[in-house]
């Protein structure tokens, strides 16, 4: 369940026994796990801070486990001049009941293990993909700490607004994460997800992959508690990002301009006004966009807007036909 203010984004999962969502080893018979997350982003500032953490219990085969685990972790976007996003992130996790120590047979004592990642990562196929390089320390708590180095890379399925995949190298570091051979070792995910509301209108904008990549990866420190997954960032999202989107700003368009300016605005509200301010006024995650004349005349503007530079989406050839991208540069143009 997921929850977004403005900036702020609160999201909580439960889990029941037996829940075993895809056939894989996520979730164990009789596991319950009680998943959060809180994260906070101000629209015109590109860092995100957030923590989640997971409670659950499993019974084994000596009584029962109850599990925990917490992390924190900084996300900055990516920047101008290929600038990558970067990612931190910092686990802890205490297990309960580890079971029976295998040399000795005596039941083991609670163990607390830790763990931290280091992730660079930058957009690409115009903000449809993330690619990201990662560094992850592990501390199990039984005395192995390993080391890896992981490649991995998000995406969105095209043509399908709500699908996403994931698809990991990991390739290695100390001998604790490495495949047999040598080689890498993969890892694949893929997700769905659904708008509970449909926020604005920008909605129909393609949303760039954000940080669910690099936390999707996040180390989990305990091995017993499952994945957290599909954290969709809500930094960088046309969605999640304030601002008036009704054009409500009085201004009229010049009456020169009319034609293809008035159309232009009406597809402002509805496909930019998120990140850049009604009227163009800044406010949100694209800067200011009044005086823009002065710096792109309408043809350099419609090239923009067709070949944008991330995190701006690209909103041509859909949902902004060639003559719609023409209209709103000229109503840029009148700002
Ligand atoms: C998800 C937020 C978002 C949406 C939606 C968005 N933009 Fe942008 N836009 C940005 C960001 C961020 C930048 C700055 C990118 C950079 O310079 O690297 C930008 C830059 C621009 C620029 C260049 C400004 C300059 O420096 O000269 C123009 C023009 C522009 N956007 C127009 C539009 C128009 C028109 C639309 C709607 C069709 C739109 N944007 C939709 C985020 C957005």
């Amino acid at each position: 369940m997921a929850y977004v203010h403005k900036a702020l984004d609160v999201e909580a999962g439960y889990f029941l026994t037996g829940e075993d969502l895809n056939g894989l080893t996520d979730f164990g018979p009789g596991d319950k796990t009680f998943q959060w997350k809180l994260a906070y982003a101000r629209p015109d500032f590109p860092v995100e801070f957030g923590v989640f953490g997971s409670n659950g219990s499993i019974p084994v085969s000596i009584g029962t486990d109850n599990y925990s685990s917490v992390a924190g972790y900084v996300q900055v976007d990516p920047g101008h001049y290929g600038r990558p996003g970067a990612f931190a992130v910092y686990q802890s996790g205490r297990d309960g009941n580890p079971g029976i120590d295998g040399a000795s047979g005596n039941v083991m004592p609670a163990t607390s293990s830790r763990g931290a990642s280091f992730a660079l990562f930058e957009p690409i196929f115009r903000g449809g993909a993330m690619l990201a390089l990662r560094h992850d320390f592990n501390d199990n708590g039984f005395g192995t700490l390993s080391n890896g180095n992981a490649l991995n890379l998000g995406f969105n399925v095209p043509h399908f607004q709500y699908a996403h995949g994931y698809l990991e190298a990991n390739l290695g570091g100390n001998s604790a994460l490495t495949g047999a051979g040598g080689g890498p070792t993969w890892k694949g995910m893929f997700w769905l997800t659904l708008p509970i509301k449909n926020v604005t209108t920008t909605a129909a904008a393609p949303a760039p992959v954000t940080s669910a990549a690099p936390l999707a990866s996040a180390p989990r420190a305990n091995s017993s508690s499952p994945p957290n997954s599909a954290n969709a960032s809500a930094s960088v999202s046309p969605a999640a990002a304030p601002g008036n989107t009704s054009a409500s700003e009085p201004k009229t368009v010049a009456a020169a301009a009319a034609g293809g300016a008035a159309h232009g605005k009406t597809l402002y509200a509805a496909n930019c006004a998120a990140c850049h301010g009604a009227g163009g006024a800044g406010g949100g995650a694209g800067p200011s966009l009044k005086g823009e004349k002065s710096k792109k005349d309408q043809a350099a503007v419609a090239a923009w807007i067709k070949n944008p530079a991330p995190p701006m989406p690209k909103l041509y050839p859909s949902p902004l036909s060639e003559k719609d991208v023409s209209d709103v540069a000229a109503y840029i143009e009148t700002l």
